[in-house]
């Protein structure tokens, strides 16, 4: 089993992004055999167009992924950019993409719809995503829910690029959804996402993190009023912090009319108490510990990305 996936450096990550996506990585690196985790910067380049936040999103981001337990003993963690064959097989492999999947694409439709230029990078994302997956032979690729398609989209474009060059050169990847990831709920109440400014950060100093939590929206129950713990999103992101048994607890608060200013008092403490030890990993990490990461990770990635274009590049009548 072999696994990879990739995060764009697109903003602050945030307690969805650790609960959706961070954490079920790291579990599925403590049971694949070998693991791939890159930052997807040049994907990140269809959006983010500004140079000094791009480059302050891949530092951060890369120092946030190592405080929050990615082994790169464990897991190979590189920079896209940094491995020119990402681009190179992805030149390949649309010239064997039909237009029609790519226009089928619903992210590509959806983005454009969202007032993202349609540009021609937005349209073959998907490519430079098949790309990704399929330059080191991933077995799987977990990813959300919105991204299966392309791992999917993936999957097509390596069976046709074997039935064209009548050869099995490149391994169909299985995306892994997370269906029993739950959507972690935001301070409005809808899915917590950048997109809507109704974030957690991960890594936001404590003053902020605790704005986030006291201006929670809530129904207008007063204190003492039964609550139904199901209904509250203070509730359903304290929940994810606290053990069954905990949470069982917390929930007869609730039941019992517990006060909404409590139940956020109770989740910051909760929140402080679980975020405390990445804060302090990643205050004791530098750009130093990041850039030899990313040095060892690109050396790992690259043999194997190397590998399979000398391959993709004989085959084609390119070697
Ligand atoms: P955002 O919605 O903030 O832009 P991204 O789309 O960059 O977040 O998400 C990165 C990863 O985090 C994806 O795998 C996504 O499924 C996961 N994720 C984002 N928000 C949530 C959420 N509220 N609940 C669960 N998972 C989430
Ligand atoms: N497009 C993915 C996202 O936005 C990131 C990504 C790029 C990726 N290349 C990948 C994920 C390859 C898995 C495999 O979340």
């Amino acid at each position: 089993m072999r696994v990879l996936s990739g995060i764009q450096p697109s903003g602050q990550l945030h307690l969805g992004n650790y609960f959706g996506s961070i954490k079920p990585n790291l579990d599925h690196v403590a049971k694949a055999d070998q693991s791939f985790f890159f930052i997807a910067d040049l994907h990140a380049l269809t959006t983010v167009q500004d140079a000094v936040a791009l480059k302050q999103a891949r530092e951060d981001i890369i120092l946030d992924y190592l405080a929050c337990g990615f082994d790169p003993e464990k897991a190979i963690i590189f920079e896209q950019s940094q491995i020119p064959e990402h681009t190179e097989l992805m030149w390949i492999l649309s010239t064997v993409t039909p237009m029609g999947l790519l226009e089928r694409a619903v992210s590509y439709k959806d983005k454009v719809q969202n007032g993202i230029p349609a540009s021609a990078g937005l349209l073959i994302y998907p490519v430079l995503m098949a790309a990704d997956i399929l330059l080191y032979d991933a077995t799987h690729v977990p990813v959300g829910k919105d991204q299966k398609q392309h791992v999917e989209m993936a999957r097509d474009i390596a069976q046709k690029f074997n039935t064209i060059y009548k050869k099995d050169v490149l391994t169909i990847p299985e995306p892994v959804i997370r269906e029993d990831v739950a959507v972690v709920p935001g301070t409005d109440g809808r899915k917590m996402s950048k997109s809507y400014g109704n974030t957690i950060p991960l890594f936001g100093d404590e003053k902020v993190i605790k704005k986030a939590v006291m201006g929670m929206v809530t129904d207008s129950k007063g204190p003492n009023d039964p609550k139904d713990p199901e209904k509250s999103t203070i509730f359903h992101i304290n929940k994810l912090l606290l053990s069954d048994e905990s949470a069982a607890k917390l929930a007869e608060e609730y039941k019992a009319g517990i006060a909404y200013g409590d139940a956020k008092k109770r989740l910051l403490e909760d929140l402080m108490t679980f975020l405390k030890p990445l804060h302090e990993r990643r205050a004791k990490l530098t750009a130093k510990d990041a850039h030899k990461v990313l040095e060892a990770g690109k050396k790992r990635a690259e043999s194997v990305a190397r590998g399979t274009m000398a391959q993709v590049r004989v085959v084609v009548g390119l070697g």
